[in-house]
């Protein structure tokens, strides 16, 4: 089995592909069985990046090394278990397993999206999929919309669209420095991304004109006339407002009805990040949540956030689908675009990207197997279990939250009895737990101090795990292991 010719035989060989492949699912389909506290304790085992980096090296060479379904068991063992309940870290979900599957037929099939002909079904369960969200936006039939890599990117698009509805000229041929300078409202607890966008856009970081939040972290209605004043003081044309459905650190959603009279009263572009919150449009028990949404001229959906989606799915969102030409046209006005416009189905005029992995597939297969109620009933579980946890913590008389919960993102800190230095002991009871590997929880700043922060996205997280997490804060917090 030398030659060329033997190799790509056993490369394309379907009775290969079956074994492996069966092989490969035994293995994750075990992992998947295993992946509880009591059968699997640890959720990662955390090693040192050069360490990590050093094992990796010198294991593939010019000829073959390790068959995969041999392989798999130290990728499985070395990596992040988010199937792990005790996995609560970042807004990274678990995946659901045959969501994965959908994705792993999309990469075998790995038919690219940028126009048409190139993946006509996932095409087309894309643009059903953009309706169906457009729909629980409460947005009409003109609306339209495409799927993107990422909330960053979604951001991105959202906001060049909203350049270019806005521009006094040409400003995609004559570029930014042809146009009076511009500036977008961003909320203080907007997440990066937003600022990173509007650098990339070349507007200069300056662009930004911040509206302060209050003490939940809402972005403060009272202060978005501030923030445009100052703006144009400063020689600026405000052309947008940005909302968060909700914030990255606490979950706080912006009142979007108040950021919608604003925007109108004034001429801006509202855009909403919707990128972790806006699964709440399918619970009946907290849409309410995103009430003024409608009114929006953009918004984004992470489906890899909030609707168990391997990563990456974002929907980019426009209230009137002919801005969704405008991201990345080359004509000042998306009335010069019809053609674009017309060809819904050849998304390269609206994204980022020329390749595009098929992501509706993986969306669409999991809505028809699982039906739209079985997404709604996890969002409102996962917030339902948030507001739960506060009240375990609030209870527990040596916890505090930073804030009540609104989504599925809680902050709070330990109050070790006699500690002097709260915010350092945060950071070393986080970093502790990240080396002992049973949990994975972030941290966050928050005025001026270290917090804890879960994010409930597991939907096989229950209280108990949230109790064991506070046992075992307590535990390093009192052992004298902590870094
Ligand atoms: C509110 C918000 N917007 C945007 C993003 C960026 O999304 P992505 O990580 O998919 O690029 C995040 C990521 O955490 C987020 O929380």
């Amino acid at each position: 089995m030398n030659s060329y010719d033997d190799q790509l035989k056993k490369a394309f060989d379907p009775e290969s592909f079956r074994a492996e492949g069966h092989k490969v699912v035994d293995g994750l389909a075990d992992f998947l069985a295993t992946s509880t506290p009591e059968k699997r304790p640890r959720v990662m085992a955390y090693e040192n990046p050069e360490a990590m980096l050093k094992s990796w090296a010198g294991r593939f060479g010019p000829a073959p090394s390790t068959a995969f379904p041999d392989l798999l068991g130290e990728v499985l063992d070395r990596s992040n278990n988010l199937l792990h309940p005790r996995y609560i870290g970042h807004q990274c979900t678990t995946a659901l397993p045959l969501a994965a599957l959908g994705g792993f037929v999309g990469q075998f099939l790995n038919n690219g999206t940028a126009v048409y002909e190139m993946g006509p079904v996932n095409v087309a369960m894309e643009r059903q999929l953009v309706r169906w969200m457009t729909g629980l936006a409460g947005w009409g039939p003109d609306a339209d919309g495409v799927f993107t890599n990422g909330g960053s990117i979604g951001n991105l698009t959202a906001l060049l669209a909203a350049r270019q509805a806005t521009a006094e000229g040409n400003v995609w041929v004559r570029g930014v420095g042809s146009e009076t300078p511009v500036a977008i409202l961003v909320p203080e607890s907007c997440h990066y991304s937003v600022k990173r966008a509007v650098a990339i856009m070349g507007l200069g970081e300056e662009a930004v004109a911040p509206v302060a939040v209050d003490d939940r972290f809402h972005a403060r209605p009272d202060d978005l006339g501030r923030a445009f004043d100052v703006a144009v003081k400063r020689g600026r044309r405000p052309i947008a407002l940005v909302a968060n459905a909700c914030s990255t650190a606490t979950g706080s959603f912006d009142d979007l009805e108040a950021a919608a009279d604003f925007a109108r009263s004034r001429g801006l572009w509202l855009h909403v990040d919707g990128a972790h919150g806006a699964g709440a449009l399918l619970s009946p028990k907290y849409r309410h949540l995103l009430r003024g949404l409608d009114k929006a001229d953009s918004f984004i959906w992470d489906a890899h956030k909030n609707l168990l989606m391997p990563a990456l799915i974002t929907a980019v969102l426009f209230r009137d689908g002919g801005r969704s030409c405008e991201a990345f046209s080359e004509k000042a006005s998306y009335l010069f675009e019809k053609g674009a416009r017309d060809e819904w189905y050849n998304f390269a005029h609206r994204t980022m990207e020329c390749t595009k992995t098929m992501m509706g597939l993986r969306l669409f297969i999991s809505l028809a197997a699982h039906g739209a109620d079985f997404f709604a009933s996890y969002v409102t579980a996962m917030f339902d279990l948030a507001r739960d946890f506060a009240v375990l913590l609030r209870g527990s008389g040596d916890f505090e939250t930073a804030v009540e919960p609104e989504s599925n993102i809680v902050c709070f800190r330990y109050l070790k009895k006699g500690e002097g230095d709260l915010d350092g002991l945060q950071r070393r009871i986080r970093r502790t737990l990240l080396e002992r590997g049973n949990f994975y929880i972030v941290q966050t700043d928050l005025r001026g101090h270290a917090w804890l922060r879960t994010t409930l996205i597991n939907p096989r997280t229950t209280l108990t795990d949230l109790e064991a997490l506070l046992d075992e804060i307590r535990a390093v917090a009192s052992g004298g292991t902590l870094f």
